[in-house]
């Protein structure tokens, strides 16, 4: 095993499991792009990504085939990154496609792309070097992941609601609520899923009112 393949190990990273990060792409103009992106490592040294043709994430990694594999357990980063467009957030990413507040970066090459299915691509991508900012060991909290399950559910709510498939967007919504009901009963008032579960919540709302107008 080397070394790259031993970090990957220590962070967690098993073979055939997808895990949730933050995945930072180098958009056309130059700029950098953050999005939550499930991630699965496939082989030593080998992760998996599978953006949907939708997303900026995908057409950047088209153009430019290196890209910053962020990772964090904080669900506001995961809101915010998810939900640019809402929340006008800049962020602080270095040239090495490094956001702020992230405990750790991998930098990965794609060595391959193909469609995984209509709608979705598959890049697979091998692991040049990890860089460990945040060695501290984490309690695990149900309410922070269920903020970051909120958090993916509302993006394909968001896309479902566009091209009109209101009831898996429904569907979704209900799962929102269960989510909810996890974090009131696990997290305090003042933590960071309280703030993304009421603004996921406001968002909801706001595409609902839309709608029945
Ligand atoms: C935890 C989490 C995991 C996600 N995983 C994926 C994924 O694997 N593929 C994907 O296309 N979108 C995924 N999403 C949704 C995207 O992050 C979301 O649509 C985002 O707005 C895309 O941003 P972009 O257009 O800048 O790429 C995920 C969202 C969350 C919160």
């Amino acid at each position: 095993m080397n070394e790259v393949s031993r970090e990957l190990t220590k962070l967690g990273f098993e073979k055939g499991s997808i895990v949730e990060t933050i995945l930072v792409t180098r958009n056309p103009d130059g700029t950098l792009n953050p999005a939550p992106m499930g991630i699965a490592r496939i082989d030593s040294e080998i992760l998996e990504i599978k953006p949907f043709k939708s997303s900026s994430t995908y057409q950047n990694l088209r153009l430019y085939p290196e890209a910053g594999v962020n990772i964090t357990n904080n669900p506001e980063i995961f809101y915010f990154t998810a939900f640019k467009e809402e929340n006008a957030i800049s962020f602080s990413i270095d040239k090495i496609f490094s956001l702020k507040g992230s405990d750790a970066t991998l930098i990965v090459k794609v060595i391959d792309m193909k469609d995984f299915s209509e709608d979705r691509a598959l890049f697979t991508t091998q692991v040049r070097s990890v860089m460990i900012r945040n060695p501290s060991p984490k309690v695990f909290s149900r309410g922070k992941a269920a903020a970051i399950e909120a958090t993916i559910h509302a993006t394909r709510i968001k896309e479902y609601l566009k091209i009109g498939l209101i009831y898996d967007a429904e569907k979704l919504m209900a799962k929102v609520y269960e989510c909810k009901e996890i974090i009131e009963k696990v997290s305090g008032s003042e933590t960071p899923e309280r703030r993304v579960i009421n603004e996921l919540l406001k968002m909801i709302k706001g595409w609902r009112d839309e709608l029945s107008k």
